[in-house]
């Protein structure tokens, strides 16, 4: 399987309090020129129902609940949130090669499995956060070895900082899937984001999918800044 398949590379992060809000703003969209991402928030309110809406509406959907658990819990999590239609699903790094294999081999039964993704450090963890929780590396190296574990594990990629794309890149090989938040153009608002990267930079690191939410969803004319993302993509990649 090529994990880094061709298709829109723009995941709209649909961090909406409402599914009435939710389904608003996806009805704007073209499920052609961008995929939808669905988090804690929106589906603990909205739930799977939401979540088969916008399948069914043609969105390639990434089911954005980071799952953590043991290997039993986390494997029955996956099979069923495959059981929606959605696109892609993950799981954290640090849940351990035992957990990532049992929910890599939950989702062997399924036609079209998701692609199966993992949380290597989270973003918002600076070395400080990670000692004070036992873990004594810089959050780069630290993310490398759980990216690794991760591959090493059958997941089909991970998420990451776009800074950190490029060594993950390198790491990993040029078939693994590396999702990328923390998007903005260079004249956007930056919001609680500190570590940003434009799209086409993200690209040009190795990012196979962007993760953008409020650059799109808080726009005056969210279409226009969609079509100029995926312009600045496309300049970057040639395609
Ligand atoms: O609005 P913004 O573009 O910052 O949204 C980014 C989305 O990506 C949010 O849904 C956020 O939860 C998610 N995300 C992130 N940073 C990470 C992982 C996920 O911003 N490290």
């Amino acid at each position: 399987m090529n994990n880094r398949d061709l298709g829109p590379r723009v995941i709209v992060a649909l961090d909406y309090a409402t599914g009435a809000e939710a389904l608003a703003f996806a009805q704007r969209l073209d499920p052609k020129r961008c995929r939808v991402k669905v988090g804690k928030e929106l589906f603990t309110v909205a739930g799977p129902a939401l979540v088969e809406q916008l399948v069914a509406r043609g969105f390639d959907l990434f089911l954005d609940l980071k799952y953590h658990d043991i290997p039993n819990t986390v494997a029955a999590a996956c099979k069923a949130a495959a059981g929606l239609g959605v696109w892609m699903i993950n799981v954290h790094a640090s849940g351990g090669r035992t957990m990532m294999q049992a929910a890599r081999e939950a989702l062997a039964g399924q036609v079209r499995p998701p692609k199966l993704i993992a949380v290597t450090v989270l973003t918002s963890l600076g070395a400080e956060d990670l000692r004070e929780t036992g873990q004594t590396e810089e959050p780069a190296v630290l993310a490398e070895r759980l990216a690794r574990l991760a591959a090493a594990s059958g997941m089909d990629g991970v998420v990451c900082s776009a800074q950190e794309a490029s060594r993950l890149r390198q790491a990993c090989g040029t078939d693994f899937c590396l999702v990328t938040p923390g998007i903005r153009l260079p004249d956007a608002a930056q919001d609680d984001q500190k570590r940003i990267v434009t799209p086409g930079v993200a690209v040009s690191s190795g990012a196979d999918y962007l993760v953008v939410g409020r650059p799109i969803t808080k726009a005056v004319d969210p279409l226009a800044v969609l079509d100029r993302i995926n312009a600045e993509i496309a300049a970057a990649t040639g395609r």
